[in-house]
């Protein structure tokens, strides 16, 4: 009675096993009468004495996309049979609230606010895809609490980073920002002192994670020398090697680029006692947060001919839009730093590139699609991360249980009791604060009974959510 068929999937060679579904959202709140036949796409013939509990096939899942979601991520959506509706613009607050009562997935970019007042009438809603970075416009805590997973794509654009990085060597190293300005302004100024070639000379890269490992292969193809520095031991790409302190870093490398996260330890990291350390006529590039660097440290250092050059792509504070906002009132120095020689100034756009979208979109779509289909948790911000392995063809009378419920004690003894009668083939649980989230497979369950077991999970006090698949 297997419903499990093998779909391939556009990113990459994985195939998934699409399973039909039986969750409160699907069976009873859209579908009261559901009880009905397959379409013919998603028909098995194998699969006819099932009908009574498939309450739904893929076609009924219902996915509402706002914000332009770049196109690959649409159709990656459409081709598994789900309905999709995709809207240009995000939705204000009243009409957000009346589309996302009926969805089950929802896809967004970071103007859609999906506050808790919001999520409170997604009655059906399941699952969140931010098709960008960040995740800060929805309330990920509330999402956890209704059992909604919510999934970003945090490294999809660290090659645009890392080759912004390396243009940015050249134009530092040849003053060509300078160069480029004095021409605009009509000023032909051939020079060659101070103007160096890359080849030879040390990288220094502070945070050896996505960006600076693809930095160190694009610098070593470069002919440059490579050493890092981070807070774990990494394997190092190609003949880079990690130094054991930021100070070891700074006193090595002509050129200094930083790639952490922004924590508490990383802040103002590099400040006047650093610039001090570094070599003279070194250059500082900064493109990962604004509260890495202490600025007004790098005027100085910039004035006193430290420091040769330096790139900034990120700033303590950066404007909502687009304008002529880059001024004192914005950042106290502001001024100061652009009237700098040799200091390359962008607006945070080292990731900003049309394959970043792309590979966002498939990203964040196949994440989805992997949530809805398998119920596997994997790059979940906010709920725990759990796989396992796809049920196949081959396994007929397989079901995926999947219950998220509070984290508290006497629940898995709870759930193995109701699981029990059957043999669990594999099982995972995991949590993150308050919420957990269990995946088990379970062999040789008569069709006849997989409503009754949904039943006896959703009558647990611990219970936030279940689905079964199968
Ligand atoms: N400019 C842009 O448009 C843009 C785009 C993407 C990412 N970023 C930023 O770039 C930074 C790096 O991104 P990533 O994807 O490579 O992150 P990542 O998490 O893959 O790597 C960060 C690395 O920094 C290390 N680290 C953490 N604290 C450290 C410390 N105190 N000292 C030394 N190393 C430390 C970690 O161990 C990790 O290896 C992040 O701040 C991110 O927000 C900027």
């Amino acid at each position: 009675m297997s419903n499990a068929r093998e779909i391939p999937v556009r990113n990459g060679n994985r195939k998934m096993s699409v399973s039909n579904s039986f969750d409160p959202s699907l069976s009873f709140s859209t579908s009261p009468g559901a009880v009905r036949s397959p379409t013919a796409s998603h028909a098995n013939p194998a699969a006819a004495a099932a009908k009574q509990l498939k309450p739904f096939h893929t076609g009924d899942i219902k996915v509402l996309l706002l914000e332009n979601v770049n196109k690959i991520g649409q159709t990656m959506l459409k081709e598994q049979g789900y309905q999709v509706e995709a809207l240009k613009s995000s939705l204000p607050e009243e009409q957000l609230i009346e589309k996302i009562k009926d969805v089950h997935v929802i896809g967004i970019r970071s103007k859609t606010k999906l506050s808790e007042k919001v999520l409170k009438h997604a009655k059906n809603l399941f699952v969140i895809g931010c098709f960008c970075i960040g995740t800060n416009q929805v309330d990920l805590k509330y999402a956890a609490g209704a059992g909604i997973a919510v999934f970003n794509s945090p490294f999809s654009n660290s090659r645009s980073v890392a080759e912004l990085v390396i243009a940015e060597i050249v134009v530092l190293a040849r003053q060509l920002g300078d160069r480029s300005n004095e021409m605009h302004a009509g000023v032909w100024n051939k020079v060659s002192a101070g103007c160096w070639e890359i080849r030879g000379k040390t990288l220094g890269i502070v945070g050896y994670g996505h960006i600076g490992n693809q930095l160190s292969v694009l610098a070593e193809m470069m002919g440059m020398k490579v050493i890092y520095y981070d807070v774990i031991n990494l394997m190092s790409m190609g003949t880079a090697q990690q130094v054991t302190s930021l100070d070891a870093l700074l006193q090595g490398a002509d050129f200094v680029t930083l790639h952490v996260p922004e924590l508490p330890e990383t802040k103002n990291m590099i400040g006047a006692a650093q610039f001090e350390l570094m070599k003279e006529g070194s250059y500082l590039i900064n493109a990962s947060r604004g509260s890495v660097v202490d600025i007004p440290a790098l005027i100085n250092a910039s004035r006193s001919g430290k420091i040769a050059g330096a790139a900034l792509d990120v700033y303590p504070n950066e404007p909502a839009g687009n304008g002529d906002y880059f001024q004192n009132d914005l950042n106290r120095w502001a001024e100061d730093l652009r009237s700098l020689k040799n200091v390359i100034l962008t607006p945070h756009i080292g990731g900003s590139t049309e394959e970043a979208q792309t590979a966002i979109g498939i990203e964040v779509a196949d994440a989805l699609t992997r949530y809805v289909n398998e119920g596997t948790t994997q790059g979940a911000v906010n709920v725990p991360e759990v796989a396992l392995r796809s049920l196949t063809a081959d396994e007929p009378n397989h079901v995926r249980v999947i219950f998220i419920h509070h984290n508290v004690p006497g629940v898995l003894k709870r759930v193995n009791d109701i699981l029990g009668d059957h043999n669990v083939d594999k099982q995972m649980t995991d949590s993150r604060g308050d919420i957990a989230y269990l995946m088990a497979d379970i062999s040789n369950v008569n069709v006849n009974e997989i409503k009754d077991l949904y039943q006896s999970l959703e009558e647990l006090s611990s219970r936030i959510r279940t689905r079964v698949l199968y």
